[in-house]
This record gives C-alpha cells, sequence and structure tokens, in this order.
C-alpha cells in the first residue's frame, strides 16, 4: 500500500473506532492536514448520524462546510466527546509531534477539550524518540527573534517559516536538531518562552489512542 492508501485506511479506522459511540446530537472534533482530509471526506458519509463538527482550522471548516457537515465554535459546544487528527510524528507513548501544517494552536486546543483524542497516522510517522520532524512553535511575530535566540539556549536551530501566517495571524518557527528525550519537559520550556502562542509537543496531553497505518493492517495503541 502507498502512503495515501495507509492514510485512506486509518481515515477509515477512525470512523469505525467512533461512529458506534455518536449519536444525533454529537459534535466531532475534527484535525487538519492529508490525514484528517481523508477522514473529513468519510466522515461526510455518515452526516445524518450526528450533529455537526468543531474544526481545528479554517481549511478543516471549508472541507467540512463542503461535504453539508455543520461546523460550530468551539465556544458553544461543552460536550466533545472525540477529536481525530493525524500526527507529524508519533510514539509508542502517543506523544505527538504536530504543526506541520501550521494548525498546531486551534488542534491542541481542540485535543485539550475532547474527552478521547484518536490519532490517525501512516506507519511513516512512528519513531522512538521525538525530534528528527522539525518542531514547529507558533510565535507572536515581534517576538520571532527573541523566542528564536531562547530556542537556540534550548539546543534547537530554529528556522522561520517563510511565507505563512497562522489562522491566528502568528508566524511559525520549526526548531531542526531537536533529539526530545523529555517531551513534557521541553513542551513546558518552551511553553514558557514569552511571545510563544504554542509549542506542537503534544506530551502532556497525548493522544489516548493511535491508528498506524502499515502493510499488515491498522495497528491500534492505547494509553
Ligand atoms: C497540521 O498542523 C498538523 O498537525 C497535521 O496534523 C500534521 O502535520 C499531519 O499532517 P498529514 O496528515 O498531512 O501528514
Amino acid at each position: 500500500m502507498n502512503q495515501d492508501q495507509l492514510k485512506q485506511a486509518v481515515a477509515q479506522a477512525a470512523i469505525d473506532y467512533i461512529l458506534p459511540h455518536l449519536s444525533r446530537d454529537s459534535i466531532v472534533g475534527v484535525g487538519t492536514g492529508s490525514t484528517a482530509n481523508f477522514f473529513i471526506d468519510l466522515l461526510g458519509q455518515h452526516k445524518m448520524e450526528f450533529d455537526g463538527a468543531v474544526a481545528s482550522s479554517e481549511a478543516t471548516a471549508e472541507r467540512l462546510k463542503k461535504h453539508g457537515i455543520p461546523v460550530y465554535d468551539l465556544n458553544g459546544v461543552n460536550n466533545l466527546e472525540f477529536y481525530v487528527d493525524g500526527a507529524d510524528e508519533a510514539t509508542e507513548h502517543l506523544q505527538l509531534i504536530k504543526g506541520g501544517g501550521a494548525a498546531l494552536t486551534r488542534e491542541k486546543i481542540v485535543a485539550a477539550v475532547a474527552r478521547t483524542f484518536v490519532c490517525i497516522a501512516d506507519g511513516s510517522k512512528r519513531v522512538d524518540i521525538l525530534g528528527e520532524f522539525p518542531l514547529p512553535v507558533e510565535v507572536i511575530p515581534m517576538a520571532r527573534s527573541y523566542v528564536a535566540r531562547e530556542l537556540v539556549k534550548l539546543g534547537g536551530d530554529p528556522v522561520y517559516r517563510e511565507g505563512v501566517k497562522t489562522d491566528n495571524g502568528n508566524v511559525v518557527l520549526d526548531v531542526h536538531n531537536l533529539h526530545i528525550v523529555d517531551p513534557v519537559g521541553l513542551e513546558s520550556a518552551i511553553n514558557n518562552i514569552v511571545g510563544v502562542v504554542t509549542v506542537g509537543l503534544f506530551a502532556a496531553r497525548p493522544a489516548d489512542v493511535l491508528l498506524l497505518g502499515t502493510a499488515e493492517g491498522v495497528k491500534a495503541l492505547k494509553r
């Protein structure tokens, strides 16, 4: 199977995982990226079986609406059973790097609200140690150089993602050459830098379920 077929398979597995738990008034949290897009396209086939969705980006909101799925403001939602999203890297502890698509802040917010975070990823995303994928950090624009200097002190090589503005109007620094042996500690340290909005390390709040697409089929890892 190629990478797209693996993404399709994990998207289908996520549908199979959440569907039995949905009712006509359920709202589903939906992530961003190519794997999440496969999920959205499948979710559209079941739109009569739940109420609507909360989106982690403007792009996802658009795609959901094209399928006729109502998109709600998270502030008006007090019960979110599932959040389904992809990842750039995932460990066996279900800790993740996310933000390759620059949607990390809204992704982290929706993940924080959801009771169950279902991560869907093709097998290439599975790593033993996080950090080979450059770690995205969303930053208030005027703090960019300061935050970059602080990230160097933490051992990384930040690179400004040219031409990218997040849905929140901020910029992204991608931190290269990290070997993240203490994901919770690094997440906290980066969050503490003034000017940082969000770091794309999902360690303090990892996924609850990881559906991993492999040549042998979809493997489910749980916390
Ligand atoms: C979006 O900002 C990211 O967190 C994505 O979830 C992540 O980059 C995975 O994207 P793909 O599914 O396209 O690999």
